[in-house]
């Protein structure tokens, strides 16, 4: 049983002010999320090349034509987890990635 005199207090508010306290500290809570994060949350690259300020694999098209042409199957699969022990190359890393977290990433395949 809520005592009267809390119920009274809830039944007096102005809504106008309950929303307005609301969406301040809506507002104040994201502010202090951005101050307080911790650099690196949201890094999709869990341990590809981590000392390069940047990611970058350039691929002449002359070498992912040769790598297709080599493959048994007539295709070169490129990882897109980032989880690939063997990157650019995908060697299906992903598959224990998605059913970890519920996502559905996987590779960009050329093929002939
Ligand atoms: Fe990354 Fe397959 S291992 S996409």
């Amino acid at each position: 049983m809520i005592p009267d005199n809390i119920l009274n207090y809830f039944k007096n508010l102005d809504p106008v002010s309950v929303a307005l306290g609301v969406g301040i500290g809506a507002i104040l809570d994201y502010i202090v999320s951005l101050i307080f994060s911790p650099k690196g949350s949201g890094q999709i690259n869990p341990g590809i090349d981590k000392s390069s300020a940047k990611v970058a694999t350039m691929c002449p098209l002359k070498d992912i034509e040769d790598t297709v042409k080599k493959s048994d199957k007539g295709v070169v699969a490129y990882c897109r987890c980032w989880r690939s022990k063997k990157f650019p190359y995908c060697d299906g890393a992903h598959a224990a990635h998605n059913k970890k977290t519920g996502d559905n990433t996987g590779p960009l395949v050329i093929k002939k």
